[in-house]
């Protein structure tokens, strides 16, 4: 039986029996290769890849119940955040020693600009992790997946996770606490102070980075992109990153303090 999975792009991704198919990409042969070095790490918190073609991927299916914005009060719990902060950082490090088996020639779909120092999974929102037991369970969704920074993936992370929205936008959670939310995910992935120095610049980055991403695609005739545009979420971006250049100081303060 094929059941249409909501969640993602519209009518592009199934369920079939207990596997995932989805669009393959150019990048498709390398997400897998990622994957199944990780399964045999015994990582079980990613999906097994088991085919592709040039049009189509399929990986399994993973238990859990998947929630997209805007988030229920479930999803804004401490333990969420820590869960979310802690699945991020065994990715991390389960694929850190993949590095040294790439050549740098590999087709992703993100660049990364930084020195790579792990796999990032590029879109590591609660809009592709499964949630069991009021917990962050499994990852999904890896046509982000590239080699690049903690920081990078970290910034997008939080991001969508705390998440950290301009409080001029319906149902944004209070600055207050938004900082505090930050500083939690950050103590629990333990990311050091240079890069918590570094921490709001990144976030900018990154969001400026997807902006410019989303109007590239959409100029290129990606039908899905410019769903996006049509749907407001660009103009989103651009006052989230307007929100963000003015919290610099109070992120920093936030994060770095002593408690
Ligand atoms: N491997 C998977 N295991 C469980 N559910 C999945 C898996 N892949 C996708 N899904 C479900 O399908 C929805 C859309 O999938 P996703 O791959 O994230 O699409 P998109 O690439 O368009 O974001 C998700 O919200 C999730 O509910
Ligand atoms: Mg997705």
């Amino acid at each position: 039986m094929k059941n249409t999975l909501s969640g993602g792009r519209s009518g592009k991704i199934f369920k079939i029996k207990n596997t995932v198919v989805r669009p393959a990409n150019p990048w498709t042969k390398n997400v897998h290769g990622f994957l199944a070095y990780l399964k045999n790490k015994q990582i079980d918190f990613v999906p097994t890849p088991i085919a592709f073609s040039d049009s189509e991927e399929i990986v399994s299916f993973m238990d859990g119940a998947v929630y997209n914005e805007p988030l229920p009060e479930m999803m804004l719990t401490d333990e969420m955040i820590i869960s979310a902060a802690r699945l991020l950082r065994q990715f991390h490090e389960a694929g850190s020693s993949y590095l040294s088996s790439l050549t740098g020639r590999e087709v992703w779909m993100l660049d990364s600009a930084a020195q790579p120092e792990v796999m990032c999974h590029g879109d590591f929102a609660p809009y592709n992790v499964t949630i069991m037991d009021g917990v962050a369970k499994n990852l999904f969704d890896f046509d982000t997946l590239h080699p690049g920074s903690r920081l990078e993936d970290i910034s997008y992370a939080v991001y969508r996770w705390v998440p950290f929205y301009s409080t001029t936008e319906e149902g944004a959670l209070e600055e207050r606490q938004q900082l505090e939310r930050l500083r939690l995910f950050l103590d629990t992935y333990d990311l050091s102070m240079a890069e918590r120095e570094r921490l709001p610049e990144a976030m900018i980055n990154r969001l400026e980075q997807l902006v410019h991403f989303m109007q590239v695609q959409a100029e290129n005739g990606n039908r899905d992109f410019q769903k996006n545009i049509d749907d407001g979420h660009l103009g989103k971006y651009l006052n989230d990153i307007t929100y963000i250049i003015g919290m610099k100081d109070k992120i920093r303060s936030a994060i770095m303090e002593e408690c």
